[in-house]
């Protein structure tokens, strides 16, 4: 029998191996989540980016981390809205989305292959922000991502991020008598897809672990980071098809969307202590 709290360990580069293999050939198959940025999107990027009015409506200047954000997307918008853009992502394939988009729309940022958890090549205090769309789910432990993030913000910098909710990990994605069911214990990963399933809510042949909410919300704190405002996207339709995302959704809301701050005398601290 499993136990919930001590999920089974796979060999160190084995997962991110997995997931990287499943981008590429995602991106093969023109699945939807690498489709590039449309026109209609980059004509008003901070609206597409920023529904809420988080970054405060103007970004331009601000040095900016698309974390494992490659396709082709997030890099031209956080572009197009003025900011010096860095995309870093494990996905050769996803990655090569984004040397197409930028050459077709003559834009220039770096983009740069890596893992989430080992961010050495930026230095301290680098970012005005990080922005991480879900993907912390592509990683078995995520402590060492937040602890890096932390390390590479600047104090007073923003930590905007996307990920999805336990519940949307544990449960099974279609009825099961009537019923979505808890199948996944926390922290362990899901029930993969494989090619060929097809779900809004999974990405296929990829490995997903359903972190808890100590590990996502208490994680970013535990860096010292602030989280100022959370948000759950509402996936829900009333009319749609049990087992779709829109049903499900109506029962689980499947996204977490967390705005968080590191505190401005996080450095001045730090040389304190440190010397
Ligand atoms: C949902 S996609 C996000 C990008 C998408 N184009 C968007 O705009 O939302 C998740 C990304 O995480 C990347 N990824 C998965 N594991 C990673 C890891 N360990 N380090 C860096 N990137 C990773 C994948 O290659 C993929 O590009």
């Amino acid at each position: 029998m499993d136990n919930p709290s001590n999920p089974p360990k796979a060999p160190r580069g084995a997962v991110e191996a997995r997931n990287r293999q499943a981008y590429d050939r995602m991106v093969q198959t023109k699945h939807f989540l690498t489709q590039p940025v449309s026109t209609e999107e980059l004509a008003n990027p901070l609206a597409t980016l920023d529904a809420k009015g988080w970054l405060g409506g103007n970004i331009r200047g601000w040095n900016v981390l698309c974390l494992a954000a490659g396709g082709g997307r997030q890099g031209p918008l956080y572009c197009a809205a003025g900011a010096n853009v860095t995309v870093l992502d494990i996905s050769p394939g996803m990655l090569q989305l984004d040397r197409q988009v930028s050459a077709q729309l003559g834009l220039n940022y770096k983009i740069i292959q890596g893992d989430m958890a080992e961010l050495s090549m930026f230095q301290h205090d680098e970012f005005d922000l990080v922005a991480h769309p879900v993907s912390t789910c592509y990683v078995p432990n995520i402590e060492p991502v937040f602890a890096e993030i932390a390390r590479v913000l600047r104090p007073g910098g923003l930590y905007v991020s996307q990920h999805k909710q336990p519940m949307n990990l544990q449960a099974s994605l279609e009825l099961v008598q009537g019923r979505y069911v808890i199948e996944t214990p926390v922290g362990h990963a899901a029930k993969s897809l494989s090619i060929g399933q097809s779900s809004l809510l999974r990405e296929p042949e990829t490995v997903e672990f359903a972190h808890s909410l100590d590990a996502i919300l208490g994680g970013i704190c535990r860096t010292g980071m602030s989280i100022e405002a959370i948000s759950e996207p509402d996936h829900a339709n009333l009319d749609s098809e049990p087992g779709t995302m829109g049903h499900r959704s109506r029962f689980i809301r499947p996204y977490l969307r967390i705005k968080a701050r590191k505190s401005a005398g996080s450095t001045k601290a730090r040389k304190i202590l440190l010397g």
